[in-house]
């Protein structure tokens, strides 16, 4: 028994000798250790074994099991460092290799000029609210005092879905629906999507405003041209000037058209203002005293004034985009150049 002992124990060493990977290995260590392994076969021989020598058999049969298992622990720990090399070895990063340039994305003019404007008011302490696309013709038309008779009311100006509703061409009709639910002062702008059955280089069918709303006691033309011309210099720098001409709206009461001075050419005169110096960019006046009875405003105590001016227009402006359609067509080489 002793001299079968050494045999598997040479056998065994010479194995883990040999040995390429942790698989081989594995596959010794069930040979000869296992549980039908070589050495347990032995020590089931034991019953055997003379009782006097059943001590130095079992001393001799576990000295071989710590010897073997010593050989493998050893080349175990030989064969994981290789492993470990190998994978670092493979895996390395260059860190010192330049980083890969990525596309980076660019926001609409759009909503460049929205965001720009929507947080000039709210510094200014607008509050921001939305209404609905689909309008009234009483939100839209009615309650602003527009006429029967005026030309938005006719078909082929106007989108209408059933005979008192339509896509509303304007964000006005926010200033009736939050008027009638607020005791003043109020103070809004609301941005969003209006829509006119118009389409050429400088109209779309679907466009964008800004409405503002401001109404309080003691409101004049001077806080509309105040806050009008704070807002146009955020838009449009410092050296930006403003320019009220008189002009009519029915829910205005007086109203004016709002120019800025060309952003092209600092106002001395060229190709995109047509040699005036000036840009037309808005809409606005002092709130027309009917619409504010309209809406159970008392026109006694209260004022208001109320502007509302179309995006793309003003993005135009400040980007000198020629043609308000490039806007929508999603030229990725139109965008990348608001990066
Ligand atoms: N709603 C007007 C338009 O779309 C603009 C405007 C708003 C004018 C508020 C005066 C006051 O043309």
């Amino acid at each position: 028994m002793e001299k079968q002992l050494n045999e598997i124990k040479v056998e065994a060493l010479q194995a883990i000798e040999t040995v390429k990977d942790a698989r081989d290995l594995s596959e010794i260590k069930v040979k000869f250790l296992g549980k039908a392994g070589l050495l347990t076969s032995i020590l089931r021989g034991m019953k055997d074994v003379p009782a006097e020598d059943r001590p130095k058999i079992g001393n001799l049969v576990n000295q071989t099991r710590a010897e073997i298992e010593d050989a493998i622990a050893k080349v175990q720990s030989e064969i994981e460092e290789k492993e470990l090399a190998n994978k670092l070895a493979s895996e390395k990063v260059d860190i010192t290799e330049p980083a890969k340039d990525f596309k980076k994305g660019a926001l609409h003019p759009i909503t460049i000029v929205f965001n720009k404007l929507i947080d000039a008011c709210k510094d200014m302490g607008f509050e921001v609210v939305q209404g609905p696309e689909v309008e009234s013709d009483f939100y839209n038309f009615e309650q602003l005092n527009i006429p029967k008779n005026h030309p938005a009311r006719d078909m082929q100006d106007s989108f209408y879905i059933t005979e008192g509703t339509l896509l509303r061409t304007h964000t006005s009709p926010m200033q009736a629906r939050v008027m009638e639910k607020t005791e003043p002062p109020i103070k809004i702008v609301v941005p969003g999507r209006v829509y006119r059955n118009d389409s050429d280089s400088t109209h779309s069918p679907v466009f964008h405003q800004m409405e503002g709303l401001v109404v309080d006691e003691n409101v004049s033309m001077v806080d509309l041209k105040t806050m009008l011309n704070t807002l146009m210099i955020r838009l449009y720098g410092e050296n930006t000037k403003v320019r009220f001409r008189p002009s009519y709206f029915p829910f205005t009461e007086p109203s004016v058209e709002v120019d800025v001075s060309c952003p092209n050419c600092d106002g001395k005169g060229c190709k995109t203002c047509k040699g005036t110096g000036y840009l037309e960019i808005l809409g606005a006046g002092i709130v027309n005293p009917k619409v504010l009875e309209n809406c159970g405003i008392d026109s006694t105590k209260y004022s208001g004034f109320a502007f509302g001016m179309g995006i793309e227009r003003t993005a135009m402006v400040k980007y000198a985009i020629p043609d308000l359609r490039t806007m929508y067509k999603n030229d990725v080489r139109f965008l990348k150049q608001m990066k």
